[in-house]
């Protein structure tokens, strides 16, 4: 390869983040090295999300400015991927000539080939194809020796809410092999790193081949992973409530490893609005996972996404949204107006509630939340939490650790501790984090 140094950018979920890790991974492998910024690079990479709307935009308007940096460095290169990328393929050159690459979240490992493929004079390389091939046998080892890191285990979405693009733009759901799921848990072990958090679009559909062709679910992958040595906690996300069952629930009572933490995707309280959703379970069925879970888990931290605003959405439905998250009583969320994706049968839906209303929702249940997730960090004060230590807090002189319903907590202490584990007090309660004492 004639380029020498590349940048990557990077918008959406915890996948995402992952995959533009491994395209580090895989570019340094090639010989090439990272620079901070777009301006220095010979390759510009910039991963998309597709989720809401105005998704294209931003990356256009982000393209915009960079075009001038081919004027200075007529070499360097902009590949342009992830989830945009896969739902508008070779269109975004039409918009954005300067584009030179074009790939999706399952082909990412041609990038090399096609950046030969650029610079030997093919032209613009465009693949954002779903191939049957296991883009992962192509990837070299995962390289993060950080305290915590992602691994995913499943991608894609089989299941078509109404409203959602992720199974357009990721494919249908496949599961990595066992064995390199845990070959990749036992290298990065090797490297330091002492939390695992598993990643799929919906954990709990994980139906990955043991090298003797039986199929392992999530649970039993979770019973896997608890015995390598040298993990100490372990997170997955996203959960669906979609095929969340007894044996997930077990788990988390057999396994002290698995964070008291979950993120459960609610969406909505409304069954009225969850049948539009396409989403196949009531608020009843919700609110009894996680009657069954507590039995386990009694203090387990829960958190969850919902969309405020669905086409057709009513006071009364929103009522419902608001009385589910009184009774679970949730201690964090992911909460957006609805955003219409075109293509998605959802955007069919008449919509007549107006976006002022939409955010007036939006506002009290960002509030009620974030209201309850107080409460708890109040309750945290006095308490020992054992922290995960990621690094240097950006307020000088302290370090920075996460406890296990993710909580950044802030204290002194010495440098050698990055990496570790180790117990704090909780010492202050602030409205974003936590000032705790070294144990
Ligand atoms: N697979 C996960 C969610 C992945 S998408 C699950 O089903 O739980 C992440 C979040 O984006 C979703 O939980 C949803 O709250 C939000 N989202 C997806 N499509 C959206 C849309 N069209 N408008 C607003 N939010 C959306
Ligand atoms: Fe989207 Fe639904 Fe799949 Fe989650 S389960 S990624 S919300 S289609
Ligand atoms: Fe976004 Fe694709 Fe993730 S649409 S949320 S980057 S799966």
């Amino acid at each position: 390869m004639k380029i020498k140094t590349y940048h990557i950018k990077t918008w959406g979920c915890q996948m995402n983040e992952y995959d533009s890790a491994r395209i580090s991974d895989l570019l340094r492998h090639h010989g090439l090295e990272e620079v901070d910024t777009a301006e220095k690079a010979d390759l510009i990479v910039l991963n998309t999300c597709a989720v809401r709307e105005k998704a294209e935009v931003k990356l256009y308007h982000q393209l915009g400015r960079w075009k001038n940096l081919k004027k200075n460095n007529p070499a360097c290169l902009f590949a342009v991927g992830g989830c945009v990328a896969s739902e508008t393929g070779k269109k975004i050159r039409a918009r954005a000539p300067m584009v030179d690459i074009i790939f999706g979240p399952q082909t990412y490992h041609r990038l090399p080939e096609m950046i030969q493929r650029v610079e030997s004079g093919f032209g613009p390389q465009i693949d954002v194809s779903f191939p049957q091939v296991e883009k992962f046998d192509f990837l070299p080892d995962n390289s993060a020796r950080t305290a915590s890191a992602f691994v995913t285990i499943m991608e894609g979405c089989s299941n078509f809410c109404t409203y959602c693009i992720v199974p357009y733009t990721r494919g249908g759901e496949t599961s990595r092999k066992v064995d390199d799921i845990l070959y990749e848990i036992n290298h990065l072990v090797e490297n330091g790193v002492k939390e695992i958090n598993l990643l799929g679009q919906n954990v709990n559909s994980f139906q990955g081949l043991h090298h003797d062709g039986s199929i392992c679910s999530f649970a039993e992958l979770l019973y896997l992973v608890n015995e390598i040595e040298g993990i100490e906690r372990i997170r997955f996300t996203t959960s669906n409530p979609i095929k969340f069952n007894q044996d997930i629930i077990n788990a988390f009572g057999d396994i002290p490893k698995i964070a008291n933490y979950l993120h459960l995707p609610a969406q909505s309280g409304s069954d009225r609005i969850l049948k539009l959703m396409g989403r196949p379970y009531t608020s009843d069925d919700y609110r009894d996972m996680i009657r069954r879970l507590k039995l386990v888990r009694p203090n387990i931290s829960i958190s969850s996404d919902f969309i405020v605003g669905f086409p057709s959405e009513t006071a009364e439905d929103f009522a419902q949204t608001m009385k589910l998250i009184d009774d679970i009583r949730y201690d964090g969320s992911f909460s957006f107006i609805y955003s219409k994706r075109p293509g998605t049968p959802a955007a069919e839906i008449d919509d007549p509630i107006t976006l002022e209303e939409k955010k007036e929702r939006l506002s009290i249940l960002q509030n009620r939340i974030n209201n309850l997730a107080m409460q708890y960090s109040r309750e945290m004060l006095g308490t020992t939490q054992r922290v995960v230590i990621d690094g240097k807090s950006q307020y000088g002189g302290f370090l920075c650790g996460r406890t296990e319903n993710n909580r950044n907590v802030n204290f002194v202490g010495p440098d050698s501790l990055i990496g570790s584990l180790a117990d704090v007090e909780i010492i202050e309660v602030l409205p974003h984090s936590l000032k705790g004492k070294l144990l």
